[in-house]
């Protein structure tokens, strides 16, 4: 039987406990996509210990924050979704999914209390439905492309797309778009000129700001729809044009370059 040491060492998940430390070294599930539908897509949540609110802001961008207010802890839960980020409901500090203060909107104009200010704020990334989150430090490690979490067009296009991180969005020269993580042969996106290594930026005119959204317009296309696709290529935008095709194309995937 264990001892009370012993299961507490392995169960405990706070910060600064061995296995909460290292837990936070890899990405955690935190939430389902459904979870944050409706018309106010705010969800407390307690991760690890920690209690934090999970967000989608204007442009569907997932935001993980610490749920207290750094000014007076209010209860972030209870925030507006508006101008960009998470506004608390009592004096009215903004955030965006990045903790960055935006606005302190009751301090004279000359001031700069905002640029003085971070909330704690963890990077979301959506998979197959699933939100997870990196609460560890540094830069979180890349997600793992396990079969399950790649999707797969399944109306024709065939690619499969991951989130950007910020390292290569800095590099792509971009602050939005999904990364193409596979082409297949004869689809649709392989005749367009869709490449592995693209980040599509737009979609039939939209900013694409995750893969759920490109996913989303995917599949309203029709069979033969003709689409446009914005992408940065070796720090170039492209447009680039393709018809859908509904025949699935050979499941043969192009690595990525
Ligand atoms: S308590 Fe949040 S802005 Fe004052």
């Amino acid at each position: 039987m264990l001892s009370r040491e012993q299961n507490d060492f392995i169960t405990r998940t706070g910060k600064g406990t061995p296995a909460g430390e290292l837990m936070r070294r890899y990405w955690q599930p935190a939430a389902l996509v459904d979870e944050l539908a409706g018309n106010r897509p705010i969800r407390p949540l307690r991760l690890f210990g920690e209690d934090l609110v999970l967000f989608k802001d204007e442009r569907g961008r997932y935001g993980l924050v610490g749920r207290h207010c750094p000014h007076r802890g209010t209860d972030l839960a209870y925030g507006r979704l508006e101008d960009g980020g998470l506004r608390c409901p009592f004096h009215g500090w903004l955030f965006d999914i990045a903790g960055k203060c935006l606005e302190t909107p009751a301090e004279p104009p000359e001031s700069n209390l905002c640029a003085n200010i971070k909330q704690k704020a963890y990077p979301v990334v959506e998979k197959s439905g699933i939100l997870f989150a990196y609460l560890g430090p540094g830069e979180p490690p890349a997600f793992p492309d396990f079969d399950t979490f790649i999707w797969r067009s399944n109306n024709g296009l065939g690619i499969t797309v991951g989130d950007l991180s910020h390292q290569l969005a800095e590099y792509f020269g971009t602050k939005d778009g999904v990364l193409v993580t596979s082409v297949a042969d004869d689809s649709a996106a392989f005749k367009s000129g869709i490449k592995a290594g693209d980040v599509i930026t737009s979609f039939n005119g939209s900013e694409v700001t995750s893969p759920s959204d490109l996913r989303q317009r995917i599949r309203a296309l029709q069979d033969g729809e003709e689409f446009t696709v914005g992408v940065m290529r070796d720090k170039k935008p492209l447009t680039l044009k393709g018809k859908a095709e509904t025949t699935r194309p050979r499941r043969t995937y192009r690595s990525v370059v």
